[in-house]
């Protein structure tokens, strides 16, 4: 194997990552490396409105957030958007609105105290939307840094209570249902459909990732302040799967990064990881509806349940990574964009697997895919869900190379997306 062959399989395998990380909302950059003087707004100097909530939303930039601030702005919200690097938000000023109704926050989960979160809800905020998570990469973590997501979003629910703010709204992650279940027989048989009643055992042996375990840990922790201290916010969880779609985010992360790197012809074939999609708009919209929601359902099934909300396209089982590697083939090839749709052998990962923990569980991923039930989030939130995997994968790349992060070849041409007929 020549040694360009061999770096074209780690890359691959550092898909299978990416691919585990999926709907991560993206916290991006170092903080510390500019020296200028800090963008952030004064948070008293605005206007907020008298009929809509003021809203906050922690982690601004990312893959989910981006989107969920633009359409908030849309509606005419004020917005308080905390990032971690306020000079790597220039996006989010660019929204129509931003202007009048956003203000930007620097916060970092990984270096706030207590008070910070009472400061970040000053001034009325009435909905918090927390889509900030520590990390993002697929790399091992240490105990440390996954406590900081715990202790985060206690202190966080804390301030919300003290602060009367009406809904918390948390942006978790299917990863915190459906993993770690390896060693379950009822769990590991492929007729088992998993609901909102299941989580992700964070002390199996089995397929689990720090991710997994950090997003099972930190909602595990809002839902125990929850029922401790029976806040008169309301509290909901949303779990989505893999999130494409036009994302707004102008960083290459989480699922974005799938696209991004099959698109560059950076990985020399493909492999049977599993996609469970949901399209960023049905996302975002999960958000409001989670928010708004006046009455509780009355249905036996739902009622008295946690308010937990599995996000996916599709009832049941989904698509796998050579098929979407194939939708992006047949559309974007003929426009020069070169893809490759070579399955991997598995072999070839299982050998790479024996170097590194993380890989051995990305291994034993390989053909395994959940069936997932997303009937509570069409029930209880009445969620329409998109449901044409081609146009939520075709919009991801559109998206970056209108955005300028994947090269225009010369044979590119946009198309109008939405409601095409040819997809
Ligand atoms: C706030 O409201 C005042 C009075 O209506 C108005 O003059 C001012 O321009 C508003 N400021 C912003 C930032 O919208
Ligand atoms: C929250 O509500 C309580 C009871 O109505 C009130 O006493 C308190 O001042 C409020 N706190 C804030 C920060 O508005
Ligand atoms: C979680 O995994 C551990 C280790 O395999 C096992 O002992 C335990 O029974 C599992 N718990 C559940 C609820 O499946």
């Amino acid at each position: 194997m020549t040694e360009s062959s061999f770096h074209g399989i780690l890359l691959a395998i550092s898909l299978i990552a990416v691919l585990l990380v999926a709907s991560i909302p993206s916290v991006t950059g170092s903080s510390g490396e500019d020296v200028k003087e800090s963008p952030i707004e004064d948070l008293s100097s605005m206007n907020h409105s008298e009929d809509l909530p003021f809203v906050l939303v922690t982690g601004g930039n990312g893959l989910v957030a981006s989107n969920l601030i633009s359409e908030l702005l849309q509606r005419g919200h004020h917005v308080r958007a905390t990032v971690r690097d306020p000079f790597k938000a220039s996006h989010l000023r660019t929204f129509s609105k931003a202007e009048t109704h956003l203000e930007i926050a620097a916060f970092d989960l990984k270096e706030q105290d207590k008070q910070v979160y009472k400061d970040l809800l000053m001034g009325g905020i009435d909905w918090i939307f927390h889509v900030a998570a520590p990390f993002v990469d697929f790399l091992p973590q240490s105990d440390e840094t996954i406590k900081i997501a715990v202790q985060s979003i206690t202190w966080l629910l804390q301030a919300a209570q003290e602060s009367n703010a009406s809904q918390v709204v948390y942006t978790g992650s299917g990863a915190a249902v459906y993993f770690g279940y390896s060693d379950n027989p009822i769990k590991s048989d492929p007729n088992y459909i998993f609901t909102e009643d299941d989580w992700t055992n964070v002390t199996s042996m089995g397929i689990l990732t720090d991710y997994a375990k950090m997003k099972t840990l930190t909602e595990l922790a809002a839902w125990e302040f929850v029922e401790k201290h029976a806040p008169n916010f309301r509290f909901s969880s949303l779990l989505p799967g893999f999130v494409l779609g036009t994302l707004l985010s102008e960083t290459v992360t989480s699922s974005k990064r799938v696209i991004f790197e099959t698109m560059m012809g950076t990985y020399p074939g493909v492999f049977d990881l599993y996609i469970p999609l949901v399209d960023i708009r049905d996302v975002v919209e999960a958000h409001f509806r989670a928010a708004m929601q006046k009455e509780e359902s009355t249905d036996s099934r739902w009622a008295n349940q946690r308010r937990r909300f599995l996000l996916t396209r599709k009832k049941g089982k989904d698509i796998f990574y050579p098929k979407v590697a194939a939708i992006l083939k047949e559309h974007f090839g003929p426009m020069g964009y070169s893809i490759s749709t070579w399955h991997i052998p598995n072999w070839v990962l299982r050998i790479a697997s024996l170097f590194d923990r993380e890989l051995s569980v990305m291994y034993q991923m390989l053909g395994v895919g959940e069936q997932i039930d997303n009937s509570k989030s069409i029930e209880v939130l009445g969620l329409t869900y998109h449901s044409n995997a081609a146009e939520m994968i075709l919009n991801t790349a559109h998206t970056m190379i209108q955005q300028g992060l994947i090269p225009k070849k010369v044979g590119y041409h946009a198309r109008s997306l939405f409601g095409s007929g040819e997809l």
